[in-house]
């Protein structure tokens, strides 16, 4: 399928999506002979009569975190994250897994179906009492929920952990041959790339839970791969599509290319530069741009990805280095890979800088320097998708127990799922994972973070629990 096809089809989805949720909230409101139901049902009807002619049939299934539509994962994005999540709960409630429609059906069968939706969540065993009050709904087929075994998870773990690994690799080998003035073919980066952004679309958590572990020798290699990663799903956010996902993410992966030509002893020095050697680091963006732009088979992806290296320590208000005669406005894919670029480096422990800094200070860092740095809009689009709490943030919570961020909560922020690694006594608990959305008896919250704390100071070893 083409990427045109591709997106279309998302869009169709993602209206479709919109429209089964609007009319189920409705109708949850709403009395099923409503005029408001009434017309929710009309504007689904005619989708699905659109969607019977162009595609013969309608699955759309709840796979994990995720809908999919005739095996299209349909993205989650800002304009349709309440009604996608929604009806993901409503699915679970009636542990609900896909729901197949092979014929054009009628304002009458929706009509019905919608009122067996409504009135099977309150009953014991939800999934058969919907299914039953359906069975004579013709065409309509629908599947229970399939629960991810443990197995299944560790499974992707796997899968995205040696994704990750092998960009590490990628960027070592390629950084080696340019250092010793070989050809180098850009094939196998292209590739990976491709693969991570495949990775972030699908199992975007895992990947940037990957990010978040910062404890290694060889900063570079996992510095590019980290902005490439967080640069991709940054892009996502932003509503790029595919091909654009992958020129951001070679830009990220690629935009400290020119460290190659910086010697070890100062991309490793373990005390401050002095203001020759600032000289010769600051070298690296114009050395990063010509080394791309020599490559055998230079195409538009890799001069794309010059003008990522080049221009990644120039500002959003036109400053920074290197300097230029007539300055213009950054690329949007600089833009992109500025902000997760100054992230990654903020909170990774550097052999100079000795401590990192955790994820949310470092956010507040980077926020005095939205509007003048860094773009306003996209460090907006940036804070969104990390959350107050990024992924692998170390916090404590009210009940006294130390936990890891383990995924966001899109609707509140402040409240993640949380991996609880130590209970109030200090001891190691039984990993689990805890949801900090969830009420008390007394309309409260059952748990809540009081601050975010730094893993280096309590030994603990991010990637141990992360992997
Ligand atoms: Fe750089
Ligand atoms: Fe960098």
């Amino acid at each position: 399928m083409s990427d045109r096809e591709d997106i279309s089809i998302q869009k169709t989805a993602k209206e479709f999506i919109n429209r089964l949720s609007v009319l189920i909230r409705t109708a949850h409101i709403h009395n099923a002979n409503n005029v408001a139901v009434t017309s929710s049902i009309g504007r689904l009807e005619s989708l699905i009569i659109e969607l019977i002619d162009s595609e013969n049939s309608i699955t759309l299934e709840l796979r994990g975190e995720y809908f999919y539509f005739n095996d299209i994962r349909v993205p989650y994005s800002v304009d349709n994250l309440l009604n996608y999540d929604f009806l993901a709960r409503e699915f679970r409630k009636l542990e609900l897994g896909s729901i197949n429609i092979q014929n054009k059906t009628g304002t009458e069968e929706i009509r019905a179906f919608v009122q067996a939706f409504i009135s099977s969540s309150f009953s014991e065993s939800p999934f058969e009492a919907l299914q039953e009050k359906t069975s004579v709904i013709p065409g309509l087929g629908l599947e229970r929920l399939k629960k991810i075994t443990d197995n299944q998870t560790t499974d992707i773990k796997k899968t995205v952990r040696s994704t990750y690994y092998n960009a590490v690799s990628t960027t070592e080998g390629v950084m080696n041959k340019i250092r010793s003035g070989e050809q180098v073919s850009l094939k196998r980066a292209k590739r990976v790339v491709a693969t991570m952004v495949n990775t972030v679309l699908d199992q975007e958590n895992i990947l940037l839970g990957m990010t978040a572990i910062k404890d290694y020798d060889e900063y570079t290699y996992y510095h590019s791969v980290n902005v490439s990663i967080l640069a991709v799903a940054l892009g996502h956010r932003l509503g790029l599509n595919k091909k654009s996902l992958i020129e951001v993410g070679m830009g990220g992966f690629f935009h400290d290319i020119g460290k190659t030509a910086v010697p070890n002893e100062i991309l490793n020095k373990p005390s401050s530069l002095t203001t020759d050697e600032w000289k010769i680091m600051m070298r690296h963006p114009p050395c990063g741009a010509r080394s791309l732009m020599k490559i055998r088979s230079l195409d538009e992806l890799t001069i794309k990805a010059a003008i990522v290296a080049f221009e990644h320590h120039r500002n959003y208000d036109l400053s920074g280095y290197p300097e230029v005669r007539k300055p213009v406005s950054l690329d949007l894919f600089s833009r992109i890979v500025t902000i997760v670029d100054q992230y990654d480096a903020i909170t990774s422990a550097r052999v100079y800088s000795r401590v990192s800094i955790p994820p949310d200070k470092t956010l507040s860092i980077m926020m005095e320097r939205a509007g003048s740095q860094l773009d306003p809009l996209i460090f907006k689009f940036f804070t969104n998708m990390v959350g107050i709490y990024p992924i692998g943030t170390l916090v404590l919570l009210n009940t006294k127990e130390l936990g890891l961020v383990s995924e966001n909560n899109k609707l509140i922020l402040s409240r993640p799922r949380v991996f609880v690694i130590a209970d109030a006594n200090g001891n190691r608990a039984d990993s689990h994972v805890v949801d900090l959305a969830e009420k008390n008896g007394n309309n409260g919250y059952k748990r809540s973070i009081v601050k975010s704390m730094n893993p280096k100071e309590y030994n603990i070893n991010l990637a141990e629990f992360l992997l």
